[in-house]
């Protein structure tokens, strides 16, 4: 039997793990975080199973490895809350890098329309037999640009969906790819240029804060902002004093720096106390959902039949295709032991 301990658990997560585990695994669901404080609710456990929020840095997974875990299976594809290096040659860690692309794109599409036409503004005016129309101008999607910034697998369903709608379409990725349905510019020029901007990259030391008061100034005036990629891409603060100056005509906000304190919870009732968040929440032109562009039902039965997969893969000795790559060869360790072994170590 292959004990497990699962944080950050919903009822979402019980009800897809639990269709999907059968008798060879055992699953502790624990709601709260993973953090130095709450480590040693994996004592006696094989595996930890995490979500983006919780704590996995070089403390927290050298306490794990004295717990004798000895896998750490992220349910998500991100792994930027992850220290992977410290946990090169202790714990392998093993992540889902793809489970629904089409959900987190269908959503920031979404979040871009339901912002652009008022949809949540007129949804509260007819429940109250209020059928103003006024102050509910948008503007056609078809003709405008949009520009994405990251343009892999979320990138691209966004960006066929944007090209569906007419749009002109620029991208920018780091590591371009070939069969993209969108113009490949330099960051400079989709900054520029565009009258949407999307993020779809992940969050690495080099992109932290990619839009951010000088960014900002290069765009155009009225700019709308998605972000449904990670919150530390955007510099909050300088967002806000977009938004206050004029110069952001929207921001869609699936994800916020600051999330980890907030999100997933339900904290109506409490004082905010994060007094960015509380101002942007409070700005006529910004929609926050709360890290939930994931949350369909495809991509939950696929983050739970991957991890469960992963697991079971590590268990049974078999190649880690889904372990996250420490790129051991472009260090001080040689050759890459994945490509020869399966397994980076
Ligand atoms: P992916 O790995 O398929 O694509 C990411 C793309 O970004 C790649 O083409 C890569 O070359 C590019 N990239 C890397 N660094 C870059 C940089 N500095 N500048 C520009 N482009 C860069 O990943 P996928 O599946 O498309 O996911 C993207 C991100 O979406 C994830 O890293 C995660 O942060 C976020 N995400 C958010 C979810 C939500 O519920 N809001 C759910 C799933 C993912």
């Amino acid at each position: 039997m292959i004990k497990a301990v699962m944080f950050d658990t919903k009822p979402y997560d019980i009800e897809s793990f639990d269709k999907v585990i059968g008798d060879d695994i055992e699953i502790n669901y624990y709601e709260t975080k993973l953090d130095r404080r709450t480590a040693e609710l994996a004592r006696g456990c094989d595996v930890v199973i995490t979500f983006v929020n919780d704590v996995l840095d070089g403390e927290v997974i050298a306490r794990l490895a004295t717990l004798d875990v000895k896998l750490i299976a992220l349910r998500c594809a991100g792994f930027n809350n992850v220290d992977f290096k410290a946990a090169y040659g202790k714990i392998h860690i093993v992540r889902v890098p793809a489970y629904s692309p089409h959900a987190v794109a269908e959503h920031t599409m979404a979040m871009l329309l339901t912002s652009l036409r008022r949809i949540h503004k007129a949804y509260n005016r007819t429940r109250d037999f209020n059928f103003s129309i006024a102050g509910f101008t948008g503007f056609d999607l078809y003709g405008r640009t949009v520009g994405v910034i990251g343009a892999g697998k979320i990138g691209r369903a966004f960006i066929d969906i944007c090209n569906g709608f007419g749009m002109r379409v620029l991208a920018y990725d780091k590591y371009p790819g070939e069969g993209v349905n969108a113009e490949f510019v330099e960051l400079d020029k989709l900054i520029s240029e565009s009258d949407i901007i999307s993020l779809h990259c992940p969050l690495t030391e080099e992109n932290y804060h990619i839009i951010d008061g000088d960014s900002i100034s290069r765009m155009k005036d009225g700019v709308y902002i998605l972000n449904t990629s990670r919150g530390a891409l955007i510099d909050a603060e300088s967002l806000l004093e977009g938004i206050k100056s004029k110069k952001i005509g929207a921001a869609c906000l699936d994800v916020y720096e600051e999330e980890s304190d907030v999100f997933f919870d339900d904290r109506s009732g409490h004082i905010l106390q994060d007094d960015t968040l509380a101002r942007l929440l409070s700005m006529p032109n910004v929609l926050v959902t709360s890290h939930q562009a994931f949350l369909t039902e495809e991509a939950l039965a696929g983050i739970a039949e991957t991890t469960v997969a992963n697991i079971r893969a590590f268990f049974g000795g078999e190649k880690l295709v889904n372990e996250i790559c420490y790129h051991c060869s472009d260090g001080d360790v040689g050759e890459c032991k994945k490509q020869r072994g399966g397994r980076c170590f």
